[in-house]
C-alpha cells in the first residue's frame, strides 16, 4: 500500500479556469490524482489495454476476462502489485501499478532483498497524447507520492531497451539508468530514483 493519502482518493486537483480563447495552461505533477482501481474501472482498462501504442509495450490480455482474471487480484489486495487509475482534474488518463520489488518472486528481482525498493509501470491511456510531457508529469507526481512515505528509499522502473520514449520520460523524472537486466518481460532497462532525505 502506498501511504494512506493515496488510497482511494484523489491527491490534488487545481480548479483551471481561463479566458476564451486562451489555450488551457500546461498540467503540473501536481495536478495529477491517484486512486485505487475498483472492479468497475476493468472495463475501461481492458479498452485502454488493446490501445495500439500500449499493447506495443504492455502484456496482452485478449479478453476481458483475461483482464479481470489478472487484475482482480490486485484490487482485492490479493497481489503484491497495487493498480491505480491515474486523473488530470478527475478525468482518468492512465493506468499506473506499485509493487515492493523483493515481494515480487518469480523471476523479477532476484537480487533485491531491500523492502524499501519500490517499483513501477505505467501508461497514458490516450495514444494522442503521448510525447507532450504528460507522462513525465504523470510519473513524477506518483514518485513523489512515493517517496512522501518514509518506507520507500528507492523507486525503480524497467522499461524495455528499446521503449525510448519511456527511457527518457523516466530520465526526465530523475531515474537513471543502472543497466541492462533480464527479465519475464525481456530485455529491460533499470533505472533507479533514490530518495533524498535529510
Ligand atoms: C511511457 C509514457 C508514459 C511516457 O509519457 P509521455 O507523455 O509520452 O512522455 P513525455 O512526453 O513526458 O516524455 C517523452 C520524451 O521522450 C522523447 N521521445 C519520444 N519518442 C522518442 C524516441 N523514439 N526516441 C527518443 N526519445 C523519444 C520525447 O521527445 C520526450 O523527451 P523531451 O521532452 O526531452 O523531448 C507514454 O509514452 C506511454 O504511455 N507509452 C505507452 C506505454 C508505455 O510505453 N509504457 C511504459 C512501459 S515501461
Amino acid at each position: 500500500m502506498l501511504s494512506g493519502s493515496v488510497s482511494g482518493t484523489t491527491i490534488t486537483s487545481r480548479p483551471w479556469s481561463r479566458a476564451p480563447g486562451t489555450r488551457p495552461p500546461t498540467p503540473e505533477a501536481s495536478d495529477f490524482g491517484f486512486r485505487r482501481l475498483v472492479e468497475g474501472d476493468l472495463l475501461l482498462l481492458a479498452e485502454w489495454l488493446h490501445r495500439p501504442h500500449v499493447m506495443a509495450w504492455w502484456r496482452p490480455y485478449p479478453s476481458l476476462e483475461a483482464v479481470r482474471e489478472h487484475y482482480l487480484p490486485r484490487i482485492r489486495g490479493e497481489s503484491v502489485v497495487t493498480p491505480y487509475l491515474a486523473q488530470l482534474q478527475d478525468e482518468p488518463v492512465g493506468y499506473i501499478q506499485s509493487y515492493v520489488a523483493a515481494d515480487v518472486g518469480g523471476d523479477w528481482w532476484p537480487d533485491v532483498r531491500d523492502r524499501g525498493v519500490w517499483g513501477i509501470d505505467q501508461f497514458l491511456a490516450d495514444g494522442q497524447r503521448l510525447g507532450q510531457g504528460l507522462g513525465t508529469r504523470m510519473v513524477r507526481a506518483f514518485v513523489e507520492l512515493l517517496l512522501a512515505d518514509s518506507r520507500v528509499t528507492q523507486v525503480q522502473v524497467d522499461p524495455a531497451v528499446h521503449n525510448l520514449r519511456a527511457i527518457r520520460c523516466y530520465e526526465k523524472v530523475g531515474f537513471r539508468a543502472v543497466g541492462p537486466v533480464t527479465t519475464p518481460d525481456g530485455p529491460s532497462l533499470l533505472m533507479v530514483l533514490r530518495a533524498r532525505r535529510t
